[in-house]
């Protein structure tokens, strides 16, 4: 589901105030004190509680092998300050029929930033332009205002209360497609409603993509230089005469 881009470890995308990056072994005990939290592994699907010692380091190789994959795109929210600290988590993991699932989680000390939702939109936009998805859906606990209204600064309408994989409580499930127009962007200077997801506007961690790309381009030969080597030489040479 997910493009060779999103695959290699150097992948990241920019936000006006984060870094969504690949999770990191050094992020443990960062990410082991975060999720360990109750009140956010209550909010959320999967997290046990409590954190069993060693768990953060099982789910960073685990996030590492399925984005290497392509399955799914697991970063970590990291602050733009000077040490970048990791202040989240944010995922998504391909369903069925096109659809992707997002999830997100924010240290509580950094809560009320608005990172969640600047987080969330940049993944969104990232799925949109770099996979085939036609929807993003979302599942939030129905004791849980703060994410619904994440959801809906990104733009995601609620398709009702549904079974989902929550198994600690109802949830109620939102969705966006990618026609809809985008509330938040990550393009933090958009006018509301100004854009549609698949815009040919470039959002401030495309231009890091871009450069990526390029940078990788340019050092491909370098790598293959002994084949371009014996390319060059089978190609004719021009007669000096
Ligand atoms: C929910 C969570 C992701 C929010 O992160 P955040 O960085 O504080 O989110 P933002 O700052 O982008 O936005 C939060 C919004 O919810 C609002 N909000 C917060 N608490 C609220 C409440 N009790 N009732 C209503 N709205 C609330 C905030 O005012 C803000 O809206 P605003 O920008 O219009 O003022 C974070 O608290 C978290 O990780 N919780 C635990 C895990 C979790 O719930 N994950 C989501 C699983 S679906």
């Amino acid at each position: 589901m997910f493009p060779d881009i999103t695959c290699d470890d150097i992948f990241r995308l920019e936000t006006a105030h984060l870094w969504l990056r690949w999770l990191r072994a050094t992020d443990a005990p960062a990410l082991g004190a975060l999720a360990g939290l109750a009140q956010v592994a209550e909010m959320t699907a999967t997290l046990p509680h409590p954190y069993p010692p060693g768990e953060a380091e099982r789910f960073i190789l685990r996030s590492r092998a399925e984005t290497a994959a392509g399955d799914s795109l697991i970063l970590a929210v990291a602050a733009k300050t000077k040490s970048q600290p990791l202040v989240g988590v944010v995922s998504a993991v391909a369903g069925e029929r096109h659809e992707v699932e997002i999830g997100y989680m924010i240290a509580p000390a950094v809560a009320g930033r608005g990172f969640a939702s600047e987080a969330a939109a940049a993944l969104v936009d990232a799925v949109f332009n770099l996979t085939e998805a036609r929807v993003v859906i979302a599942n939030s606990r129905i004791v849980n205002p703060a994410s619904r209204r994440v959801l809906e600064k990104c733009g995601f309408s609620s398709r009702g209360r549904r079974r989902t994989r929550c198994r600690r409580a109802a949830a109620i499930c939102h969705a966006i497609s990618s026609n809809s127009t985008a509330i938040a962007g990550p393009g933090a200077d958009a006018p509301a409603g100004s854009r549609r997801w698949r815009s040919n506007a470039l959002p401030p961690y495309r231009r890091e993509w871009a450069s990526t790309r390029n940078r990788r381009r340019v050092a491909r030969p370098t790598a293959c230089s002994p084949a371009r080597g014996r390319a060059a030489d089978a190609r004719p040479r021009r007669s000096s005469r």
